[in-house]
């Protein structure tokens, strides 16, 4: 783990696995802000969802909502899986107040101006951040890096192409191509993380709002996937894979990788096209895959960090 708590820019899209993120980063991050965009939900609900997780747990990070749509493509959000209010399950506080602005793209680029070395970690469609670094090349140098969930080797809402990158493969193309350091946790990574009834139940046994929010979260989460897959155990927490691989990197393997993002395809349109050819000729990685998470040790990441801040 770093010495010093890693200052990151969350940009997400609240969102139940997003929500497990937040408690994670505000436990092993700085969280400077965060920022939201549409995605799981319209972005009224993402950004009041990401103001409640804020508030709950106490931090005094600035909300800014961002795009409410993708680059180029309609909007499209996944109601199938988080419910109509982006997170559904739970008794939720009301939000105590609205965003800090409307301009997340703004915030990111004066931000990472005025303090390099910031860990921008998207967990949502890429779009602010895509923004960003279109307004601001030298962002590319100023900002430690990119930690994301998305893509992978096989897709959710496409066969294809994951519900992120899928959403605005014109941002994740900008974004997989800005050329500096960019960690992937995909699918491939993330579906080995999966909120098993007795992880569950190790966060339901915690005293505290907090911990009650979060058990009807996964509870929710859990029979939405279970509802729609084979034979799956619980919802794959996504979210928190990126900032965990900041956090706690020993729990994850990662090889080097070059990733292009399709964007043309009528039916692969996000993909990841990871170049996995042992071959010369392939181009220069651009991005550290994660290929495999210790599963238990970073579940018990997430208990502990619920555990500190329930009472
Ligand atoms: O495909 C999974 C990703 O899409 C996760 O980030 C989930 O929150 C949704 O945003
Ligand atoms: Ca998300």
């Amino acid at each position: 783990m770093p010495d010093q708590p890693l200052p990151i820019i969350l940009d997400c899209d609240p969102g139940h696995d997003d929500a497990i993120a937040i408690v994670v980063a505000a436990r092993h991050t700085d969280v400077v802000g965060i920022t939201t965009v549409a995605g799981n939900a319209p972005l009224s609900a993402t950004t009041r969802n990401a103001i409640i997780m804020r508030d709950l747990l106490g931090m005094s990070a600035p909300v800014h909502s961002g795009a409410d749509r993708p680059f180029i493509r309609p909007p499209r959000h996944a109601e199938y899986v988080h419910g109509k209010s982006g997170m559904d399950g739970a008794d939720l506080p009301e939000p105590s107040g609205p965003p800090a602005s409307t301009d997340a793209v703004g915030y990111i680029i004066e931000t990472c101006r005025a303090q390099e070395g910031i860990w921008l970690v998207p967990t949502g469609p890429l779009t602010n951040i895509a923004l960003a670094l279109r307004a601001a090349p030298d962002l590319a140098d100023r900002i430690a890096g990119i930690s994301l969930m998305g893509g992978g080797t096989f897709g959710n809402t496409t066969a294809a192409a994951e519900f992120n990158l899928w959403c605005d493969p014109e941002a994740a193309d900008v974004v997989f191509s800005y050329g500096g350091p960019l960690i992937m946790a995909g699918l491939d990574l993330t579906h080995q993380f999966q909120a098993l009834p007795p992880r569950i139940e190790m966060i339901r046994s915690l005293p505290g709002r907090l911990a009650d929010v979060l058990a009807g979260l996964l509870d929710f989460f859990s029979g939405t996937y279970r509802s729609r897959h084979h034979g799956i155990g619980g919802a794959a927490v996504h979210d928190p894979c990126a900032v965990m691989a900041l956090t706690h990197p020993d729990l994850f393997s990662r090889r080097p990788a070059h990733v292009e993002i399709e964007t043309q395809g009528h039916r692969t349109a996000g993909m990841t096209v990871i170049d996995q050819r042992d071959l010369k000729e392939v181009p220069e990685a651009n991005c550290d895959w994660l290929t495999h998470i210790q599963a238990d040790a970073a579940w018990d990441v997430v208990v502990e960090s619920v555990q500190h801040f329930s009472h």
